[in-house]
């Protein structure tokens, strides 16, 4: 039996979950995040895409920050520590960039920048499903993370402030923040803006990954 928005009674956070799945697994199996986990990555691919993160986190983080003011569940669900914009900046420092304004932004974050403007003026819930996605990766990402100090033979934060932001406790604040998603009340029309959100924000993901040159 298929379900249709209105009659799909699976909690928001289990939906979110089952119905990314395909596209989770082609964002995890993507040449890029493989090239991370695998250790064959370089260092100037890996600024080129924390440059772009850049781009689309300070977007993301902007536009949340000033949705607290009109939409009650971003207010409520969006914390500080959650935002990326200066994680990227101190990463992107470590690694030699002083002056992120100054990165060309490929298609694919212009695409980002994009989706998100128009949310802020039609449809700021959205930006929830977009935050939703990234604060998710943080699970991938750690271990992401650990296996690149692995091969590189470093330690510590340094460099690794946007893909491993919260240590050790990364599976306590997701579950609870998970939690909270999943109590705060949305009608089925807002879970539905939130969902589409989160399927739009895997597909930029994985556009951006792919505008990285690997060589
Ligand atoms: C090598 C790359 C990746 C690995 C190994 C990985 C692995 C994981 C793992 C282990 C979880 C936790 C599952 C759970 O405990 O329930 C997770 C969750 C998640 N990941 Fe990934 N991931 C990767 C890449 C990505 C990417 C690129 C994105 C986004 C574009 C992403 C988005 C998410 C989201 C949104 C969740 C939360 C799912 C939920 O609702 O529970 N992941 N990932």
């Amino acid at each position: 039996m298929t379900t249709s928005a209105s009659t799909d009674q699976r909690p928001l956070t289990q939906r979110l979950k089952e119905d990314n799945a395909d596209i989770h697994q082609q964002a995890e199996q993507d040449r890029v995040p493989q090239a991370m986990v695998g250790g064959t990555i370089t260092r100037e691919a890996m600024v080129e895409l924390l440059g772009q993160l850049w781009v689309v986190n300070r977007a993301l983080d902007e536009a949340l920050v000033a949705a607290r003011a009109t939409t009650p569940a971003i207010d409520a669900l969006v914390k500080d520590h959650q935002l990326q914009e200066a994680n990227l900046r101190a990463d992107l420092a470590h690694y030699g960039v002083a002056d992120p304004a100054s990165i060309e932004t490929c298609d694919a974050a212009r695409a980002f920048v994009d989706d998100v403007e128009a949310c802020r003026e039609r449809e700021p819930l959205r930006l929830l499903g977009l935050h939703y996605v990234r604060e998710g990766a943080n699970n991938g990402n750690k271990y992401i993370a650990m296996r690149l100090r692995k091969t590189w033979g470093v330690e510590g934060a340094d460099g690794f402030r946007h893909l491993d932001p919260y240590g050790e406790r990364q599976r306590q604040l997701w579950e609870a923040w998970k939690s909270e998603l999943g109590e705060y009340d949305f009608s089925e029309g807002e879970k539905a803006t939130i969902l589409a959100g989160a399927r739009a924000m895997f597909e930029h993901i994985i556009a951006v990954n792919r505008s990285v040159n690997l060589a």
